[in-house]
């Protein structure tokens, strides 16, 4: 299963492409519009939310609500399109009132894509550079969440700081597997602790207040995987290696850790390891979790948890010095539309990122093209699992 997505962020529209998808999956253009909602909302957002209600249309590959095992496109609206038919027409020249946009802003994709690409406006580049892509992203990753739900896989995703402001977890790892998603989503910062929500969105005030942004970190959750999922055998077959590249393409992400993450590397072996034992209903089992549900590059069975670093939002209402691209003089970057901070819906977006990994990982290993021989080849595996801890 892959995904393409197009779009410029104030283009007529996104669309994802998505192939690879097994016949017979059931899948609904309400529960991928819940998600792209929850990747719109969360404090801190900016004034482009108010515009875009994203809803998807698929226009192929589905028919009565069942994958028919083509290619899947996806199409999301740009509501703000109407607002900008003229200094985005994908025809014709540029209107002779132009402003191009000379004041790349440190820390987004604007001065280096420029230097790239041989242009002589940022807004080329930060159109596309520009996080408003990642709807297309949930859209498609809809899908995979789709699969894996089906499967018994369940994602979660939490926020966990914001700034400075962070939640207080006395054993992160085992409550990392406990939360509720409806203890989450009623946070307006998508954190399942009160207090920490309250002090993270007086951070975000704050930082509002004076020009600034913010960023933070979040973990994503997903429970209910079988065994043995992805592979020790070469270095691109880890799963370690795919969800890590999947979440680090992620805009903004600066930091990845699997479990307990850097910790591991200061303690020794015996307090970093999960012990193996045997339990009668379930087999083989650990009786902790700091590996976060991976070893050899393979899933144990156990919860995955994997937390992610997202670096403040470049786009300052104080902005930082830059340099004019036409005049050379040092100016004021320039000051687009933004986010003071996008991490609770940065959450959103890496829940899709690693569905769509786990589920490539089920479909290399219980084939490929349709449901019914997919969940068979699933119970089989389970029946084996059953027989070899016996
Ligand atoms: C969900 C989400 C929303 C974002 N919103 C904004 C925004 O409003 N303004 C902004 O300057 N950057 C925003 N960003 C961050 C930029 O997209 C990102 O910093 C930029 O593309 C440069 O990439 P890099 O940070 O990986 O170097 C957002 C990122 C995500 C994931």
């Amino acid at each position: 299963m892959r995904y393409i997505t197009a779009g410029e962020s104030h283009g007529p529209q996104l669309t994802a492409l998505v192939d690879g998808v097994p016949a017979g999956l059931s899948v609904s253009q309400a529960s991928i519009n819940t998600d792209l909602a929850r990747r719109q909302a969360g404090y801190g957002r900016g004034g482009r939310q108010t515009i875009e209600t994203d809803q998807v249309e698929i226009v192929s590959g589905v028919r009565f609500g069942r994958t028919l095992g083509s290619p899947i496109a996806l199409v999301v609206k740009n509501r703000d399109w109407q607002n900008w038919t003229d200094r985005m027409a994908v025809e014709g020249s540029a209107p002779a009132d132009l402003v191009r946009e000379v004041t790349p802003r440190p820390g987004h994709a604007d001065l280096v894509g420029v230097l790239k690409t041989a242009t002589d406006d940022c807004r080329d580049v930060l159109e596309r550079a520009s996080a408003r892509e990642t709807a297309a992203r949930v859209a498609a990753s809809g899908i995979a969440k789709e699969f894996l739900a089906e499967l018994g896989v369940e994602i979660v995703s939490y926020v966990t700081s914001i700034g400075s402001a962070a939640m207080k977890e006395t054993d992160p790892l085992v409550q990392a597997a406990q939360y509720e998603p409806l203890a989450i989503e009623t946070s307006e910062v998508r954190c399942p602790d009160p207090e920490a929500t309250q002090a993270m969105k007086r951070a975000i005030d704050r930082a509002k207040k004076s020009g600034e942004s913010l960023g933070g970190t979040f973990r994503v959750v997903v429970r209910g995987l079988l065994p043995g999922l992805g592979s020790y055998a070469t270095g691109p077959e880890r799963l370690t290696s795919q969800l890590g590249a999947a979440l680090f393409s992620i805009p903004a992400i600066k930091g990845v850790e699997f479990g307990l993450g850097f910790e591991a590397s200061r303690r020794e072996g015996s307090k970093v390891h999960d012990p193996i034992e045997l339990d009668p209903h379930f087999g083989f089992v650990r009786t902790s979790n700091n590996a976060g549900g991976l070893e050899g590059g393979m899933t144990t069975g156990m919860p995955l948890i994997v937390s992610a670093a997202m670096k403040p939002i470049p786009t300052l209402m104080t902005p930082l010095n830059t340099v004019n691209i036409d005049t050379l003089e040092v100016e004021a970057a320039s000051k687009e539309r933004s986010d003071t901070c996008a991490v609770p819906a940065c959450a959103v977006v890496a829940e899709g990122e690693v569905a769509f990994v786990l589920a490539n990982a089920y479909l290399e290993k219980f084939g490929c093209d349709n449901m019914v021989d997919i969940r068979a080849a699933i119970e089989s595996y389970k029946q084996r699992l059953k027989t070899v801890s016996r």
